[in-house]
């Protein structure tokens, strides 16, 4: 291993990830003394609509994997309609490779109650809801101890530090379904239904939960408002790109020395997050890569220097995602990789439209079939005829996402799928089941 430089080390920007190596920063004292809710008394000043100035002008981009801008999210909530508005914020995490929620939720769960505060106060709610994992118990657990000690502390409640504005918070924990981190499956789960996507429009701004004004927000994106508050938007901006400003953690996993999580300024290079991670593993040798998770189209070596930002990204025909970057390298197979990705698709297809019930499940059994030494050529149209079946054509991002890996391994990797197929490989599975192994 080797250790990072000192440029690499300054691509470091501890800005949500500031109070994780404070030992109990998860303690309401701990985190008061480490500036925990003076953004909120400085928000509860402010006028809602110069909140979500604020938060427009600093140029904050949903962390949740789409990039939405979070101030116009927040601005499109109509006003004075009579109806109660709800904050809902997304804790499901569940795209392979993500591990920066729950982190952020174990090392400081006041900073998301904080956020959650002031963004209700923001949009004018008076009730929040966190959709916890339904597998993330300790995650649950620790929120709501959290929000337990933020309630008898005066920031939840009524009349929260004497402002006059109420809210609570639920913590809601889900039942462990990939599907319930789309919004509206959430909406959804969160009302007692199955979780499954609602069709759109009408979208959340106007009838999210409880066919209400709803803004879902992902935590990470959630936890960045109290910064934004206290720094100002001109600070934040001072790290990112001009269109993706501010800090952004990267969930590292996979074939590298130090497997984690580093904040960066979005726009950072794999090369320097390989770096900060301590090198490749001995014998390794990077081959492919995700930048967001198993739904954004792989990556190569040849994109090491590509900033990864929201442009960047786009720009090589890929996505940012979650940041999920899991690396892969000259010992592992992309088709082995892929079929993987696959399965979870077709285990996590909530089966509501064709295309993708049936595209994840055929899928699954072609890439079986050809990693069992028993595919055809044909199978490599079928596998991409699927994909232009699923892409635009499902109802709902889960579908286009599980075409991502497909599409780009066999753009990359197309000579290892052939090594399989004409038999210059040896088959990887002996059934012809899927599931089977
Ligand atoms: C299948 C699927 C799973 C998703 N899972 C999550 C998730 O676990 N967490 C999350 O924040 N967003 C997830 N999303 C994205 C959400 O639908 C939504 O865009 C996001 O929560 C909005 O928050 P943001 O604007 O702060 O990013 C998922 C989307 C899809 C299609
Ligand atoms: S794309 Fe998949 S997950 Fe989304 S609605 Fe259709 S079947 Fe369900």
């Amino acid at each position: 291993m080797t250790a990072p430089s000192k440029e690499a080390l300054n691509t470091l920007t501890p800005v949500l990830t500031k109070r994780w190596l404070s030992p109990d920063a998860w303690q309401l004292s701990v985190y008061e003394r480490l500036d925990g809710y003076t953004a909120l008394r400085k928000a509860l000043a402010a006028h809602p609509d110069d909140l979500i100035a604020l938060i427009k002008e600093s140029g904050l981009r949903g962390r949740g994997g789409a990039g939405f801008p979070t101030g116009m999210k927040w601005a499109f909530i109509p006003q004075n309609d009579g109806k109660p508005h709800y904050m809902v914020v997304n804790a499901d995490e569940g795209e392979p490779g993500t591990c920066k929620d729950l982190p952020l939720m174990m090392a400081d769960p006041h900073s998301l109650i904080e956020g959650i505060v002031i963004g209700s106060y923001a949009i004018r709610a008076n009730r929040a809801f966190i959709y916890v994992r339904g597998e993330a118990v300790h995650a649950a657990r620790r929120l709501r101890q959290a929000v337990a000690d933020a309630r008898a502390a005066g920031y939840l409640g009524t009349d929260i530090l004497g402002s006059g504005f109420d809210l609570d918070i639920v913590v809601h924990s889900g039942a462990g379904a990939y599907i319930c981190g789309e919004e509206t499956a959430l909406l959804d789960s969160l009302e007692g239904y199955r979780g499954q996507p609602r069709l759109r429009p009408p979208f959340p701004a106007t009838h999210g939960l409880y066919s209400s004004p709803t803004v879902v927000n992902n935590v990470e994106t959630i936890c960045s408002v109290p910064y934004i508050v206290l720094g100002g938007a001109a600070w934040w901006r001072t790290m990112g790109t001009e269109k993706s400003p501010g800090p952004k953690i990267y969930s590292l996993s996979g074939r590298i020395n130090e497997p984690g999580q580093y904040e960066c300024g979005l726009g950072v290079t794999l090369r320097q997050l390989i770096e900060l991670a301590g090198g490749m593993q001995p014998g390794h040798r990077l081959r492919f890569w995700t930048p967001g998770g198993s739904s954004t189209p792989l990556l190569t070596d040849e994109h090491l220097d590509v900033p990864m930002d929201f442009e960047g990204m786009a720009g090589v025909g890929t996505m940012l995602g979650t940041t999920a970057v899991q690396i892969f390298s000259d010992l592992d197979c992309p088709v082995y990789a892929t079929y993987r990705w696959i399965e979870f698709y077709h285990h996590e297809s909530c089966g509501k439209c064709t295309p993708c019930r049936e595209g994840c499940y055929w899928m699954a059994q072609i890439l079986h079939r050809i990693l069992a030494g028993k595919g055809t050529h044909e199978d490599l149209d079928t596998l991409l005829d699927s994909c232009d079946n699923l892409l635009g054509r499902s109802f709902c991002a889960l579908g286009d996402g599980a075409a991502s890996p497909v599409q780009s391994s066999i753009k990359y990797f197309k000579q290892d799928y052939l090594d399989y197929i004409e038999g210059r490989k040896s088959p990887m599975m002996v059934s012809s089941l899927v599931g089977a192994h």
